[in-house]
């Protein structure tokens, strides 16, 4: 795991920003996995500003978010596809038909589910998977307690997630109760991972998945065991970590190193 630890949450958000770029440069036609959230929204944001100065194109990539919650249909305010479309999809030039994620309003979800899994390992699989992490050390919709072993399926949200994306909803009784998520397995099949945390909100989240047991009560421990695991984390979230001092000298300002 390499933990890269920067001064701020613009300077890890443009680091992040940095690893896509590489990826979308060294191969074309890749297969990107994208999260959404609170924390990618500055992401996304360079993301599309790059694109905007002619720095870097969406048109070789293929995408599959991570998650979408269940009987929400894509032109749902709350939805992941309505978030995706506006904060990177529209103002990028991803090819129409080339962004996935799964149909929250599919009729039978758990058919979807398996259909969304089958058609990631019909792509070839995943080249960079981008996620974020929960307060409770979620990673997709994967809620503590999730198989390590676990594929794309149905997840019941914990009342911590829900809490947390509440803002997201007009009222309470909009706010989902089930995703569809890809799983911990899924994710771990991905050829590299590159994790953004930001904030003191999530420091535990952060200190428990890296310096933790590997563990399904904090799912994120699971990347432990990803050979190409990158964690970005600005100097809040990196705040209840032990070995900082390590971190910061085999990756000064969060920049790579001939060793990890
Ligand atoms: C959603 C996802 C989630 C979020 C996590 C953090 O696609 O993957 O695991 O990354 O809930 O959300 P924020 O960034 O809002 O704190």
């Amino acid at each position: 795991m390499k933990v890269l630890i920067l001064p701020d949450t613009a300077t890890a958000v443009s680091r992040v920003a940095d690893i896509l770029a590489q990826t979308l440069d060294a191969g074309r036609g890749c297969t990107m996995g994208l999260a959404t959230g609170g924390t990618m929204v500055p992401l996304y944001a360079e993301i599309v500003a790059r694109h905007r100065a002619g720095q870097l194109s969406l048109a070789q990539v293929t995408t599959f978010n991570l998650d979408e919650y269940v009987g929400l249909a894509p032109d749902h305010p709350g939805s992941y596809h309505r978030y995706m479309a506006e904060v990177l999809f529209d103002h990028t030039d991803i090819r129409p038909g080339h962004a996935h994620l799964p149909r929250g309003d599919a009729p039978d979800p758990r058919a979807e589910a398996m259909a969304y899994e089958a058609r990631i390992a019909r792509e070839g699989g995943i080249d960079l998977q981008v996620l974020g992490l929960g307060q409770n050390g979620h990673i997709a919709f994967n809620e503590p307690t999730s198989s390590l072993g676990s594929r794309t399926r149905i997840k019941t949200l914990t009342d911590d997630t829900r809490r947390a994306n509440r803002p997201y909803f007009d009222r309470e009784e909009d706010m989902p109760r089930y995703a569809i998520t890809m799983g911990i397995a899924t994710i771990l099949e991905a050829r590299a991972i590159v994790l953004l945390a930001t904030g003191a909100s999530k420091a535990d989240a952060v200190a428990a998945m890296v310096e933790g047991p590997v563990s399904a009560l904090c799912p994120a421990s699971a990347l432990q065991l990803h050979p190409k695991a990158t964690i970005v984390l600005d100097a809040k979230a990196a705040s209840a970590l032990r070995l900082t001092n390590y971190y910061h000298h085999v990756h000064p300002d969060g920049q790579e190193s001939d060793y990890s």
